[in-house]
């Protein structure tokens, strides 16, 4: 196995809450710089578009993004089984498939709570669900197995190389009765689950299949029960490590096959499981590690809908975890830069922006369908107040911030031209055929020229606390985009581009 290179290192792993007490006295009070209304749709259209740059597989006719070739195309060759197809994560090339699988859910999301905003989109951001579900099916196939990673990632980290090139190792590493992982397979059922939904008219076969499958890989998650990263450490950590515990994944899970098959079980799981579950947690973070407050809102929207009376904790913990996350609160979830951005300490920051900004803003929605507000000690949160700190997130990610950039490659006058990905600072496999090898991309790893290949729609990890941006690939903390920053801003775009 190689050694890691400091050079090349990809994302840090797990988040952990930070509890600045800054007082703002009111974030919607600050002075943005004067760029008045963006063009949502066409950041919808390019956040959607950023997707098809990050497929791994034989890609189809219909790829628009023309600069990316196939890869991978053996991709689970070594273990005898099909694992071609799926998304990279970031700027690397493996295959993860805790955030992929997580990715899924978050898209379905977008498109199950915002489809209907997103016009003619609506059909691009299905195939990119379609893509994710697609691989999800084939790493499911072997009952008992969830196929969870291709790719050995310190050899992968090693070096600075296209996709169409990847000569680095293919290992594939699987979770079984023996090497539980309820963790990985919990978050798989939630996006097989959540998938199922967004096909349920569109493609009523392909729902079934997906819905069936999440039964399946949630009942193995359930029976087998521990971590994945105690089974695979030395592959999985400290990249997509669950340092949060397995068992926020199995609500998550059971949460969204409730939602997807109205199986009154899944119910009864989460009424019976949900101290246990929860306890020790903490509840009011959102990412590819923690679900709680993502499951908190999920479950209220019947709560809300007066539909589950027994499931009403979990609106009060969603109240709660919203009156967390205002600005001017004093114990905050999360800090604000002084340009207004949401900031969690531990790298990758717009992951938090994009994810929380989605909860704020499907939330708004269960609370004006349902005429609520959110009570927070003296104050209250009306839906419109949650609506207004979400979009104040997505525009500062569009432009409206100090740098005065668009931190989505693409969009805009000023976006980020040296992001940490492969492919993108490498020359095209159409401009440059001739291999080049894992040392070779130093030189263009290295090089202060913009990337050759523009990966439109790509939001990276954004600026520093001080909404300082290098716009420097070595700084992958910021330079790197990730397909979880992107997956619950397709919902926020589709959103505002109906409603600006
Ligand atoms: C953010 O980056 C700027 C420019 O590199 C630097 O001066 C500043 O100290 C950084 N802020 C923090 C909090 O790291």
């Amino acid at each position: 196995m190689a050694r890691k290179s400091p050079l090349f290192t990809a994302k840090s792993p797990a988040i952990s809450p930070s509890f600045f007490a800054i007082f703002l006295m009111s974030l919607l009070s600050l002075t943005s710089p004067a760029v008045s209304g963006h063009d949502y749709a066409d950041a919808l259209h390019k956040s959607i578009l950023f997707f098809e740059g990050q497929r791994s597989g034989k890609l189809p006719p219909d790829q628009r993004v023309r600069w990316r070739g196939d890869s991978a195309l053996h991709d689970g060759a070594t273990a005898g089984v099909d694992l071609t197809g799926g998304y990279y994560d970031a700027g690397d090339n493996v295959k993860f498939g805790f955030p992929m699988a997580f990715t899924a859910t978050l898209l379905s999301w977008s498109v199950i709570d915002f489809g209907r905003s997103m016009g003619g989109e609506v059909r691009n951001a299905v195939r990119a669900v379609r893509w994710a579900a697609e691989y999800l099916l084939k790493a499911t196939a072997t009952p008992g197995v969830v196929y969870v990673q291709v790719g050995d990632p310190y050899s992968d980290h090693n070096c600075w190389e296209r996709p169409e090139d990847m000569d680095t190792l293919r290992t594939v590493y699987k979770i079984d009765w023996s090497h539980p992982g309820s963790d990985v397979a919990g978050e798989t059922a939630a996006a097989l689950a959540a998938a199922s939904i967004v096909f349920r008219s569109r493609d009523p076969a392909f729902s079934h299949l997906l819905l069936d499958r999440a039964v399946k890989v949630f009942e193995f998650a359930d029976k087998h029960r521990g971590a994945y990263s105690a089974s695979l450490s030395h592959a999985v950590c400290p990249f997509y490590c669950d340092v949060n515990g397995y068992q926020d994944e199995l609500l998550w899970g059971a949460a969204w096959l409730h939602k997807a098959s109205r199986r009154r079980e899944y119910r009864e799981y989460i009424v019976k499981n949900e101290v246990v579950l929860r306890a020790g947690e903490t509840i009011n973070e959102f990412g590819w590690d923690n679900k709680h407050a993502g499951i908190n809102v999920l479950i209220s929207k019947e709560v809300l809908m007066g539909k589950a009376d027994d499931l009403r904790s979990f609106q009060n913990n969603a109240d709660d975890f919203i009156c967390s996350i205002l600005p001017g609160i004093s114990h905050p979830q999360v800090q604000y830069s002084p340009g207004g951005l949401i900031f969690k300490a531990g790298g990758s920051n717009m992951q938090h922006v994009t994810s929380l900004s989605f909860l704020l803003l499907a939330y708004s929605n269960y609370l004006s369908h349902s005429n609520h507000i959110v009570p927070c000690g003296d104050r209250s949160a009306s839906p419109a107040l949650l609506k207004r700190l979400a979009k104040r997130q997505v525009d500062y990610i569009l432009g409206d911030n100090p740098m005065r950039m668009s931190y989505m490659v693409g969009y805009g006058e000023r976006y980020p031209q040296r992001i940490h990905h492969r492919g993108s600072s490498l020359p095209s496999v159409r401009a440059h055929p001739a291999h080049i090898g894992c040392k070779a991309g130093s030189r263009y790893y290295l090089s202060p020229n913009p990337n050759p290949n523009v990966l439109v729609g790509a939001v990276v990890g954004g600026p520093n606390s001080s909404d300082s941006f290098p716009d420097s690939r070595p700084f992958f903390q910021e330079s790197e985009p990730t397909t979880y920053i992107n997956a619950p801003l397709v919902g926020l775009l589709g959103y505002f581009s109906a409603h600006p």
